[in-house]
């Protein structure tokens, strides 16, 4: 299991939740090795099983089969045994994910030796070799556990964390996996009032509707394209969530009417400016506090850290909790939750 950098614990644990994960432990690369038992590959062939599941996690970057070979050296891997080995394992993953092509990732994979491994996957298993989008992903590495040389295969055509709900896609829309992440660790509760102010894309509000029943959830933006957009993400969505164009700090709304705020504040590149934001956080967090009940939740995610601290230290209502810092798209932000 591959997972965002700092979010490691949260697909952890959604891993966690299918049945036949057994054993698991940390890489050094950062991802997660497990072990399934029985082996979902074999259950899918009998119509049922954990595969599907495994397809749909929504906290990983993704998930790979792996095996290892005894080999010295990745030359090792074309020769003929091990090579029919090595493809019937490939088919085995193709005919489960029903990837359309293939890409390899591998150190030195313009060499001779992998330039013969590309040449005999695109011949044996019919697939097409698109060396930037290949939806099957090949990686081989030297084995992070003992000896050998391990194979890598991306059970499905597209990373995790593209939803398929994601027909519109916006400059600043927020990696679906981190509103997951958001939402878990805020607390998912039935009785929740939820709002999303800044919504852009939606992918707050339509993660939060997909991860169970709630008692309102509502959406604003200012700008009038992100509004569309959001409405045509939550349309392919299937879901059913109030989005306006509203001032979040103007919104009309009566006090104390959500339980949960979320949001994704801009963060003074793709969208905002840092000036623009100087002025925004503060009058957000006092808005906020009109809008929360007493017993009241905030999750903010932001890049503006170092503003975003000092705003935090210059008001006394909101007290704040870190509860993740994330590598995502060459930023690192941090995710915090407030309460009062
Ligand atoms: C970082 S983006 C949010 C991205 C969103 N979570 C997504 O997944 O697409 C910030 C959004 O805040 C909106 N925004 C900025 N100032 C606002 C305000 N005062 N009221 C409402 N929305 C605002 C912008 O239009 C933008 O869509």
């Amino acid at each position: 299991m591959e997972a965002l950098k700092g979010l490691e614990a949260v697909a952890e644990a959604e891993l966690r939740e299918v049945p036949s994960v057994r054993g698991g432990g940390l890489l050094a690369s950062g991802g997660v090795k497990f072990q399934f038992a029985p082996d979902p590959l074999a259950q899918r062939a009998e119509g049922q099983g954990d595969w599907d599941r495994l397809s749909r996690l929504r906290g990983a970057v993704a998930i790979y089969r792996v095996e290892t070979w005894d080999v010295p050296r990745p030359k090792a891997l074309l020769g003929h045994q091990v090579l029919g080995e090595v493809l019937d394992y490939l088919r085995s993953v193709v005919q489960m994910g029903g990837h359309g092509s293939f890409r390899l990732s591998a150190a030195g994979k313009d060499s001779e030796t992998f330039t013969r491994l590309t040449e005999e996957i695109e011949a044996q298993l019919e697939l097409p070799h698109h060396p930037e989008e290949g939806e099957l992903l090949i990686r081989v590495r030297q084995s992070e556990q003992g000896e050998g040389w391990e194979i890598l295969a991306r059970i499905t055509p597209r990373p995790l964390s593209a939803r398929a709900w994601r027909t519109c896609n916006m400059s600043g829309g927020l990696n679906a996996t981190i509103a997951y992440a958001m939402h878990k660790l805020s607390g998912v509760r039935e009785r929740d009032r939820v709002f999303n102010p800044m919504c852009g894309s939606g992918t707050l509000l339509i993660e939060r509707s997909l991860l169970g029943p709630l008692d309102a959830l509502v959406g604003v933006d200012i700008s009038p394209e992100a509004v569309a957009c959001s409405r045509s993400n939550i349309a392919s969505a299937r879901r059913q969530i109030e989005v306006a164009q509203i001032d979040a700090l103007n919104t009309g709304l009566p006090d104390r009417s959500f339980d949960l705020i979320i949001t994704d504040l801009p963060w003074g590149d793709a969208v905002g400016t840092h000036g623009g934001n100087s002025e925004l956080y503060p009058l957000f967090l006092q808005e906020m506090d009109r809008l929360s009940a007493r017993t009241g939740r905030l999750c903010i995610l932001t890049h503006e850290i170092k503003l975003f601290e000092r705003v935090l230290t210059e008001q006394s209502r909101w007290h704040a909790k870190e509860l993740f810092q994330v590598y995502s798209g060459g930023h690192y932000p941090k995710c915090y939750l407030l309460s009062k």
